[in-house]
């Protein structure tokens, strides 16, 4: 069986094609009516629990330690928790457990062995929060297909849906952590992203936030002083706030009166809708600065896009497609909302079916033509000023995949290894991020400005590998960013403890 997961900050799921052609969701192992699955896990001993089954537990104990929103830490070295055997948990690691539970309940539904998957990533992901997902999947052992963009996915399911060809489309895809914006075309032969952007620390759980902080004033307001907050409180502040936000999504619902219990004190909290809006507004005009940033970066304005899709559970909230219908007010132009909490995953299990060769009934564009999501740069010394530079090699928003060569050269006669560092980046000074750096030499010649060699690859799935070459010896390093950087020397103890971990899903 091929499936598609998207692995989410909040909710995690995986879709498979069911017998008629058209992608299904798989269900929990123990529940057939759960498909979302939350991505919150509490390790206890040898066993995980994941899922819906933690929310259950926490309802009798808030003050079980809870791993959520890990997505965010994707690509960073460090551990993210240590159990109570002082056993060190990194971010693939916890990936693997959601990967393993979806796995499980894709097995157990169809009683068929995976035999390859799709993951889908936020658009402007880096190499290396790329390369945890691709770690977390050979932990487990899941046979990867490739790895698909979220908003690319989501177009795939919406273009085969609807059937709409030839347009200039803007995904914009508002989750629970993560905001993404891909630009694409898309006709029968392919899609064809332009350009991407987005931000990692923007979604669903910052509107909670912003909810919770108003239910904390009101509190406040009455009792004169602020609440003290412990962990049932905690957690119940955090399940009002959801809840009030998804229900002031409701059309026609303009504000919500709710009975609020945290710790010893009740009160009938009154949000109104006008409020949440002012209390996100600054969020919302992030991400549409971030949405100008990307549509200037291609050249492109917003006349010029044609269709708006909306994916993602917190595009929900209907002030969005309010504030983008005024941006996006043309006579041509339209704005949809798709599926949005589903939409990734069947765009993915379709994705699955593509890649591995296998024939779909309705026509999928066999062509998928990505971009690079970030500039990457040598860090090299510039010879007329001596002064440490990016130098650019590969440009944002670059049809994928693409290879880059450049040489470089020693700067003194004694100078007996090169070391290169290699730099992603927005643009200069903004979200610069090194992937690593390699050393080459002992280098044999004693000449300045002895050469070096340098190549670039980003592939189609936007990972990136790098090679530097000694053109006069024929000395080659080859590096694949990840292999040692994020954690990966500790990959064969995450392997074994990922391995031994029971997975204990719904309640
Ligand atoms: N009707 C609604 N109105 C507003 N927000 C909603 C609604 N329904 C769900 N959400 C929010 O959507 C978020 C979950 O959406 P989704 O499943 O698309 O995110 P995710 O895939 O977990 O996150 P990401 O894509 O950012 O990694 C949660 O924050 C949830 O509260
Ligand atoms: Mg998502």
């Amino acid at each position: 069986m091929l499936i598609g997961i998207d692995l989410g900050t909040t909710f995690s799921l995986a879709a498979t094609i069911g017998r008629n052609g058209e992608p299904i969701l798989l269900p929990d192992n123990t529940n057939k009516n759960l498909f979302h699955t939350p991505s919150a896990i509490h390790i206890e001993g040898d066993t995980a629990y994941i899922g819906n089954v933690i929310e259950a537990r926490l309802e009798q104990n808030p003050g079980l330690p809870v791993i959520r929103f890990f997505k965010r830490n994707f690509g960073e070295k460090k551990p993210l928790y240590i159990d109570n055997d002082q056993t060190p948990w990194y971010p693939e690691s916890l990936a693997a457990l959601i990967l393993k539970k979806l796995m499980v309940d894709a097995e157990t539904y169809t009683s068929q062995p995976v035999e390859g998957a799709v993951i889908t990533v936020p658009a402007h992901f880096n190499d290396r929060q790329r390369k945890c997902i691709l770690n977390a999947a050979s932990l487990i052992n899941l046979p990867i297909l490739g790895l698909l963009e979220e908003p690319i996915a989501a177009a795939m399911h919406y273009g085969i849906t609807n059937k709409k060809y030839d347009k200039t489309i803007l995904v914009y895809d508002l989750g629970g952590g993560t905001f993404d914006i891909s630009v694409l075309t898309m006709n029968a032969e392919g899609i064809y992203v332009m350009g991407k952007d987005g931000l990692t620390e923007l979604g669903g759980k910052e509107f909670d936030e912003k909810i919770g902080e108003l239910i904390l004033n009101q509190f406040k307001e009455v009792l004169g002083y602020e609440l003290p907050m412990d962990a049932r409180s905690l957690l119940h502040l955090r399940q009002i706030s959801e809840d009030i936000k998804v229900e002031l999504s409701i059309p026609g619902t303009s504000f919500i009166d709710k009975v609020c219990v945290l710790g010893k004190h009740t009160l009938e909290v009154h949000i109104s809708r006008r409020e949440f809006e002012k209390a996100i507004e600054s969020l919302l005009e992030e991400t549409e600065m971030v949405m100008e940033r990307c549509l200037k970066s291609i050249g492109i304005s917003t006349a010029d896009v044609e269709t708006v899709i909306l994916v993602g559970g917190s595009s929900m909230i209907p002030i969005i497609k309010k504030r983008l219908s005024k941006i996006y007010s043309g006579e041509n132009q339209e704005i949809h909302s798709h599926e949005p909490m589903k939409a990734v995953t069947f765009g993915a299990a379709l994705h699955a079916m593509q890649l591995s060769g296998k024939t779909v009934d309705y026509e999928l564009p066999p062509e998928l033509r990505g971009v690079t999501g970030h500039n990457l740069g040598v860090k090299a010394i510039n010879p007329k000023t001596g002064r440490i530079v990016i130098d650019n090699l590969v440009k944002k928003n670059m049809p994928l995949p693409c290879i880059s060569e450049k040489t470089y050269y020693t700067t003194s006669s004694d100078q007996k290894r090169m070391r290169l560092e290699i730099i992603q980046y927005i643009d200069k000074g903004v979200e610069e991020h090194s992937l690593g750096h390699l050393v080459i030499g002992p280098l044999p010649s004693n000449e300045i400005n002895y050469p070096i060699k340098v190549k670039i690859e980003q592939r189609k799935d936007g990972t990136v590998w790098f090679k530097a070459l000694d053109p006069k010896t024929g000395m080659e390093i080859e590096k694949v960013f990840g292999d040692d950087e994020a954690g990966m020397a500790s990959l064969p103890r995450q392997k074994a403890l990922v391995n031994s971990t029971i997975i204990i899903g719904a309640a």
